[in-house]
């Protein structure tokens, strides 16, 4: 499902400001073993086939190693690869953008830029591709706006992508990414009691087989895996976890991400899938 990634070293990864519920103010790092678990996810994905890109990490930009954010990367006949710049939340992360953009600009991706007038949109934080590309699930309500969405989803439907809204309802899920995880195209992982009923509706219609993770186990990011060459690489595993993974044929990576939780993002939210 996915063939080259791109990610950022943890070099000067910190929690500073508290955005989400996992951030405690002045937690510390513990910098060899985010850099280990970063190194660790760089081989899972090799040994699974994934080519991995790097962009070089800034200074003063703590969260630019989850580079999950601040683009949206897509392809169409018409256009070939193409970028949508995310608009962050949070002033700190808005510096990161201009960054990721320069990469894939240097790169010829296309860059079609939003007049979102100030709307947030969070890039694959809240909008994550069916996987055979035929549509888009949008999450919204604490991170990308209702109205971005909308936004994006007029964009996308003039390259005939349709885009699925989905209501995200509790804090400790901020990003669709900690309660969605696609696993192929009839089956995802969700944590429904992130959703509100009309976005579980959605869900359940949008897909042959719906697993549900306990809400324990999706705020301990098993949500947040990557899937990869037959592989799940998830932070950790449950019984439920392995029987669901095992009913789907994917057999389980396990990368720590203690250090990277800290901040409230896990192995999903770091790395960029490349078109
Ligand atoms: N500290 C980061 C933030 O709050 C974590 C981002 C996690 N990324 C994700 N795709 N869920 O913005």
């Amino acid at each position: 499902m996915i063939r080259r990634v791109l990610l950022c070293p943890p070099t000067y990864f910190e929690v500073r400001d508290v955005k989400n519920p996992y951030m405690k103010d002045g937690a510390a790092i513990d910098h060899a073993k985010a850099q280990q678990q970063w190194e660790a996810l760089r081989s899972a994905l090799k040994s699974s086939g994934v080519e991995v890109e790097t962009i070089d990490p800034v200074k003063d930009l703590e969260d630019m190693v989850f580079s999950a954010n601040q683009v949206f990367v897509g392809y169409h006949p018409r256009l070939g690869n193409f970028i949508v710049p995310s608009e962050m939340r949070h002033v700190s992360r808005q510096r990161e953008v201009p960054y990721y953009v320069d990469w894939f600009r240097r790169r010829g991706y296309y860059v079609m830029s939003l007049n979102l007038y100030g709307e947030c949109l969070e890039g694959h934080g809240d909008l994550l591709w069916q996987p055979d590309r035929s549509k888009i699930w949008a999450g919204y309500g604490f991170r990308s706006t209702e109205r971005a969405i909308g936004k994006f989803s007029e964009a996308m439907a003039q390259l005939d992508i349709p885009v699925i809204p989905l209501r995200l309802m509790d804090e400790h899920f901020y990003h669709l990414d900690t309660s969605l995880c696609p696993l192929n195209d009839d089956a995802a992982l969700i944590y429904a009691g992130a959703f509100s009923t009309e976005a579980v509706a959605k869900l359940r219609r949008g897909w042959k087989r719906i697993h549900e993770l306990t809400r324990e186990e999706a705020s301990q990011f098993m949500g947040n895996g990557v899937v990869a060459g037959g592989k799940y690489i998830t932070p950790r595993i449950t019984d439920n976890l392995e029987r669901i993974l095992a009913h789907e044929n994917l057999q389980p990576v396990v990368v720590e991400t203690s250090e990277f939780e800290k901040s409230g993002g896990s192995l999903f939210c770091m790395k960029c899938v490349l078109a």
